[in-house]
């Protein structure tokens, strides 16, 4: 088919009674996906996403609470103390950080988008029940317009929602990368009445953690899974739009999904770079720089799914004490991966006092920290979407610049993002020496 002159913006998405543009920011925790690059993304028409991935201390560093060092102060006497069944966030805290948190974006949202919050099921905090339950209830109570589901199978997850007054009319999703997660998800959540919203289908190039195997994921594609995932809906004669994500770079990659079928796409690499975005400006040059062979998938991530990321990433073979206590937060009830490589390489070595972990990561600190650098299988590209500055350093374009060329480039074309005076000015080199475009260089 010719879809050279087709672009996203000819084609909408219903998510009930709302019709957006068909395009979700995905969730990127730790607050890489800020509440400004998902307003952005909202004000323009689509779905941007918030995470609330360590909310605690992301209001901490957003409002000046105090929720981590007061945590951390309440767990110091477990140091050393294994296991820890009593280190448990207070479910009260959660939920004045998320709602504190999710007001704060809601009030400032403008334009005809929606705002939506990433709550993943593995990010246990030690009481996976108690701490979900709260995240959940906390965000709809501070008014966000949509709950996106994932890492997890969710089982109980709409159950936990079903007293809220705003079960019902919130837009509730899930994040599948199978018909068979999808399936179970809608088999134990048929008792609550209630079908999702939209189904997201995260095919094998996404980036964060993969809902595939670490041997296996190469095996699948997303345009054949998001086809299964149609015609599993259709088959049970659910109407429920499919928003397929994974390796979406252009808007053109985007139009091929829909024409296929998709009802909208999720996209989030291209989104990493953006002035938006939470990842430090340091580091988003290292994004920029990514050839293909820096970008990996491993099994570091202590929850025992792979992840992709860059290859330079500090926190890969990083000698970082393990954070649960100054956290709060801890994964298996402190059977933690990387807490037990650390105790056993301290073993082994006496001797050492800060070994380097080679098979896991501290996954909590080094996330926070902005040391895993994690990336879509697309990253190498990222050059292709802005432009150099005579310093040599890499523009990071507005939400709106890449937003825009999603919804209207065609043919797989790239629009570069205009540089202000004043960016150029800034990165000036002593020889003035002229701005080179990608293309060019
Ligand atoms: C830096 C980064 C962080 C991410 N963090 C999360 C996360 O916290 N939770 C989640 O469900 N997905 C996460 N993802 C996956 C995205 O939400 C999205 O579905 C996926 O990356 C889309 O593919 P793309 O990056 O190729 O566009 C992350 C992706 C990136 C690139």
């Amino acid at each position: 088919m010719d879809l050279s002159n087709k672009k996203i913006d000819d084609y909408v998405l219903k998510l009930g009674e709302k019709t957006v543009k068909p395009i979700f920011q995905g969730g990127m925790g730790v607050n890489i996906s800020t509440k400004e690059l998902a307003l952005e993304v909202a004000r323009l028409g689509g779905v941007g996403h918030i995470s609330d991935a360590m909310m605690p201390d992301v209001a901490d560093r957003l409002y000046n609470t105090r929720f981590t060092s007061l945590k951390a102060r309440q767990c110091k006497s477990m140091a050393g103390i294994d296991p820890k069944p009593d280190m448990h966030f207070d479910p009260i805290e959660i939920e004045r950080a998320t709602r504190m948190y999710v007001q704060d974006v809601m009030s400032a949202k403008k334009g005809d988008g929606l705002v939506f919050i990433n709550c993943m099921e593995k990010l246990t905090m030690n009481d996976a029940g108690e701490t979900l339950r709260h995240r959940l209830n906390a965000a709809l109570d501070g008014g966000i317009d949509g709950i996106s589901l994932s890492a997890g199978l969710h089982t109980s997850s709409f159950a936990m929602m079903a007293d809220h007054p705003r079960f019902r009319d919130a837009k509730l999703g899930i994040v599948v990368s199978s018909v068979r997660a999808l399936n179970i998800f809608l088999r134990r959540t048929a008792k609550t009445n209630r079908l999702p919203n939209f189904v997201v289908v995260e095919g094998p190039l996404a980036g964060g953690h993969l809902g595939f195997g670490l041997e296996d994921w190469q095996k699948f594609d997303l345009a054949t899974i998001t086809g299964e995932v149609i015609a599993f809906l259709k088959e049970k004669s659910l109407d429920i739009p499919v928003i397929a994500g994974g390796g979406v770079f252009t808007g053109t990659d985007g139009v091929r999904l829909l024409e296929a079928g998709a009802a909208g796409v999720q996209v989030a690499t291209r989104f990493t770079i953006a002035k938006e975005s939470g990842i430090p400006s340091a580091v988003k040059q290292q994004y920029f720089n990514a050839e293909a062979g820096d970008v990996v998938v491993n099994g570091i991530s202590p929850t025992g799914y792979p992840m992709r990321m860059l290859a330079n990433s500090p926190a890969i073979n990083s000698d970082a004490k393990p954070q649960c206590e100054a956290y709060g937060y801890m994964l298996d009830h402190g059977d933690c991966q990387y807490l037990k490589a650390y105790r056993e390489a301290l073993a082994a070595d006496p001797s050492v006092k800060r070994p380097h972990i080679a098979s896991k990561t501290c996954l909590c600190f080094q996330m926070r920290a902005y040391k895993l650098w994690t990336v879509g299988a697309t990253a190498a590209r990222l050059k292709e979407t802005s432009v150099r500055l005579p310093d040599g350093t890499w523009y990071e374009p507005p939400a709106e610049a890449i937003m825009l060329d999603y919804l209207q480039s065609t043919n797989d074309e790239i629009r570069l993002p205009e540089v202000p005076s004043s960016v150029l000015a800034a990165h000036a080199t002593p020889q003035n020496s002229p701005m080179t475009s990608c293309a060019a260089s």
